[in-house]
């Protein structure tokens, strides 16, 4: 249903605030369509059951238009509340599509600053302005509240749009009318000035503009530079005034003008009653051949005018195929053009001309016949559904987004934990253990020796072998795998399948006959009783191997090496990874007094004044405590953070209620807990159209190592798909947006709680020291920390916000914890020896 209302020729030309009087020429349409509909010729139809129809405002012509004083918003809303009258009620919400076809500068689809006015509109006020904002306040001041203006667009795109509700999509569309403009569908990482990165986007080029700049010089006439110098903007809109049929008409003149002048035109009169009624009806007497002639000269315009929108048009396509790296594409154009129709000469040059010039492209050109009302409104539509799955998701991914006050409360309570932790009296009820090492102070240069050491506990377990010379540290190494069912089996197979892999090594590296001093990386809790002890406190990270908890690691090494026979192990110092990642970094920057860990799990170590470490004896210099802080709100202190998706994830793992810290944060449990997001998003029907995705329900499917590719800058969401098509995952393109900001806010979450730990941890080194500022090196380790593309970036910026003033440098380790066992075990021998 639609009305058609005449618009005073004063709103188009005077100003957007209040206008006088007059008469001029353009209606305004309200054209109304329930979106589910769409697939029918325009109608009204609002029946039960149906979403909110769309309102859509379009623009025409007018024969007899009235004298009125009103501003042109004003003039529009009214329009709106006398269509309204009687057919909606003010309970009923009603989203309005606004076709608005000037250049505007839009930042979303309910956004567009109006760059300039044309076709003959000039109203002041409203260049530089939000158009929407505009209608919205004119159509609150009719009193219509209930109606939101929710989308506005260009012709183009509601005839894009329009031509796309039936059969195949349409990428592309062509108004060529009055004046001529063009839209496209384009890979948005390739639309500079649009923030989306991914998926496609919808750019109107506004090729009226086309050759402003000087460069269509060359094929200018004569005849157009008088046109355009008669225009009412002389200089602009070049391309346009080529090709729009408000100029053709002109240059005909102007051609017929000059041949008149030249004698080649009107100088006899045709006989009879053949003489054409046009050009009689202008006054002229033309002959026969003036006839043919004229017929000629228009042909000629409008080939001409078709020709180069061909050109245009040809130019749009191939871009569009070389930027989706097709070698042939197969499009449909929407096309809206009363040229098109009206002159089979104008689409059979259109059609011709572009299959010429991109020749690599099949464009089926598609005659738009609704106008844009269609297209506008399926717009409108599909804004609301997005709008309305965006405050879904949104609400879905609340829990999971912590703001500074959070994080500041993480940061306060764990710097709690830590003093609890290190208290004789109240370690116990610390979720932080705060483990005491043994170690007082990092690496000096003057280590020296040849080593063997063992890193176990992260993804991968290596043996190595380090030689610390004058001129530096010279290291090989072997990694070996260890079987899950290893993992979780006995201790005493354990620890036998780590001597085997040591004799393996000893002999690949022919050292069998040597005896070296061994250093151990053994990356789990541990109660150190001196630097070759150290009791198991409890496994963490999937590993559960049975009789190890409370007995000593390196006994447990011992003992092993006697039942394989293996008599030339000397085991002279345990490490855990944070501690063996400080001492390696620290043997390159002195200043490096924190080791950090963001890999299959998490935990932090850093020199603490032994005046306050409570449970050694001994006021004087420092010690290394590993603080163990995955286990942080273990005690219940971080409850109000837990999301449901954490405790999904903690409840399936083999520790639960235990690493609560470390399963927000570490590379283990990260892809769980996006798993359970996305299952969340399936189940409200907003992702992969809410159907069920068997695969998704597998445990551990969905890697933390997708996280990081997904998450990779410039990534093309084919790729997205890729990833998710493997896990048999069909996903949109809408889809694999989704996904890859389901995974942006888990990882983003992960740094924000890592900074906030070790926002604590330097703020509480630099009041140790008393000191107004700190500097100070993080040693950091870990798959997630070196391999996601964002961490390290989030990291370091929540921690400049949280621990101002604490300069910290982060340095990730290259040459991994290994290293830093061999360093201690280096100053253990140096120490040992007589
Ligand atoms: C390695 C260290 O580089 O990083 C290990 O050598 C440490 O000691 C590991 O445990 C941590 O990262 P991930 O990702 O392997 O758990
Ligand atoms: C787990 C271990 C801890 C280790 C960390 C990083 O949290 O308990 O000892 O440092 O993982 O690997």
């Amino acid at each position: 249903m639609y009305k058609i209302f005449d618009m005073p020729g004063d709103i188009k030309q005077g100003k957007g605030e209040a206008v006088r009087g007059g008469h001029g020429r353009g209606w305004l349409v309200l054209d109304c369509l329930a979106p589910r509909r769409l697939d029918r010729a325009p109608g009204w139809c609002w029946g039960p059951g149906l979403p909110p129809a769309a309102w859509v405002l379009g623009r025409g012509s007018s024969r007899s238009p009235p004298a009125m004083a009103l501003q042109l918003f004003d003039f529009i809303a009214q329009c709106l509340c006398r269509f309204l009258a009687g057919i909606s009620s003010p309970q009923q919400r009603l989203p309005l599509g606004f076709v608005f076809p000037f250049s505007c500068r839009q930042t979303g689809l309910d956004k567009a600053e109006l760059i300039s006015w044309s076709k003959g509109f000039s109203c002041s006020d409203v260049e530089g302005k939000d158009v929407v904002q505009l209608l919205q306040s004119a159509i609150n001041k009719q009193e219509l509240c209930h109606v939101d203006v929710v989308a506005l667009m260009n012709d183009t795109v509601g005839t894009m749009m329009t031509c796309s509700t039936e059969g195949e999509p349409c990428e592309v569309a062509l108004v060529v009318g009055t004046s001529t403009n063009s839209c496209f569908m384009a890979e948005a990482q390739q639309v500079e000035m649009a923030e989306k990165a991914s998926g496609q986007m919808c750019v109107n080029t506004e090729w009226g503009y086309f050759g402003d700049d000087g460069s269509l010089s060359d094929i200018l006439t004569p005849y157009d530079q008088c046109v355009d110098q008669e225009s009412a903007n002389p200089g602009e809109k070049r391309f346009e005034k080529l090709v729009g049929s408000l100029y053709l008409g002109e240059i005909v003149r102007h051609v017929l003008t000059a041949l008149a002048a030249e004698k080649a035109l009107f100088i006899g009169s045709m006989s009879g009653d053949q003489e054409p009624p046009a050009l009689e009806a202008l006054g002229l007497q033309p002959s026969e051949q003036d006839c043919c002639r004229v017929q000629q000269i228009c042909r000629a315009v409008v080939s001409r005018a078709a020709a180069l929108c061909a050109a245009g048009l040809a130019a749009v396509l191939s871009h569009m195929c070389q930027s989706r790296e097709l070698e042939q594409m197969v499009v449909n154009v929407g096309v809206d053009s009363k040229l098109y129709w009206g002159h089979s000469r104008f689409g059979e040059t259109l059609q011709s001309v572009t299959g010429l010039l991109a020749p690599e492209c099949k464009a089926t050109l598609l005659p738009s016949v609704d106008g844009t009302g269609r297209g506008a409104a399926m717009v409108t539509a599909v804004a609301l559904r997005l709008a309305a799955q965006r405050r879904e998701v949104e609400q879905l991914l609340a829990p999971l987004w912590l703001s500074r006050a959070d994080l500041e409360r993480v940061q306060a309570l764990m710097r709690r934990e830590m003093e609890l932790g290190l208290g004789r009296e109240s370690n116990a009820g610390s979720s932080v253990r705060m483990l005491p090492t043994y170690i007082r102070g990092t690496p000096d240069g003057t280590e020296r020796g040849e080593f063997l050491a063992l890193d176990l506990g992260g993804t991968n377990f290596r043996v190595l072998v380090v030689r610390v010379a004058q001129d530096g540290i010279r290291m090989a190494s072997e990694i070996y795998v260890i079987p899950t069912a290893v993992m979780q089996g006995t201790g005493e197979a354990l620890f036998d399948h780590i001597i085997q892999c040591i004799v393996d090594f000893q002999l690949k590296q022919n050292l069998m006959d040597q005896i070296l001093p061994l250093g151990f990386t053994f990356s789990f809790p541990c109660q150190q009783l001196g630097l070759d002890k150290a009791v198991l406190l409890s496994w963490t990270k999937g590993f559960s191997a049975s009789g190890c908890v409370g007995q000593d690691v390196v006994h447990l090494l011992r003992e092993a090496a006697r039942r394989k026979q293996h008599l030339g192990l000397k085991v002279v110092a345990v490490v855990n990874d944070t501690v063996g990642t400080m001492m390696s970094c620290a043997y390159e920057d002195p200043k490096c007094e924190i080791g950090l860990i963001v890999g299959t799990g998490t935990n932090a170590c850093y020199m603490e004044e032994m005046e306050n470490v409570g449970t050694v004896e001994g006021e004087q210099g420092r010690m290394c405590i590993n603080m163990e802080w995955g286990a942080f709100g273990d005690n219940g202190c971080l409850d109000d953070f837990f999301t449901n998706f954490d405790r999904l994830v903690d409840e399936k793992t083999i520790n639960a209620g235990k690493q609560r810290f470390e399963k927000l944060i570490s590379g283990m449990y990260l892809g769980e807990i996006v798993r359970h997001v996305l299952l969340a998003l399936v189940e409200k029907q907003v992702l992969f159209r809410g159907k069920s995705c068997p695969k998704l329900q597998t445990r551990d499917i969905f890697q933390t190592k997708f996280l990081s590719t997904i998450e990779m800058d410039g990534l093309a969401l084919q790729k997205v798909r890729a990833i998710l098509q493997d896990l048999e995952l069909q996903a949109s393109f809408e889809d694999s947006i989704l996904v890859r900001e389901v995974c942006q806010t888990v990882s983003l979450r992960a740094a924000q709680l890592c900074a906030a730990g070790l926002a604590a941890v330097v703020e509480k080194m630099r009041e140790n020291r008393g000191l107004a500022r700190l500097a100070v090196t993080v040693g950091v380790d870990g798959t997630l920390y070196k391999m996601h593309p964002h961490f390290s970036q989030n990291l370091q910026k929540m921690l400049g916000d949280l621990a101002p003033n604490c300069t910290v440098t982060l340095l990730q380790s290259e040459d991994g914890s290994g290293k830093g066992a061999a360093l201690v075990a280096a100053v253990a021998w140096r120490e040992a020896e007589p």
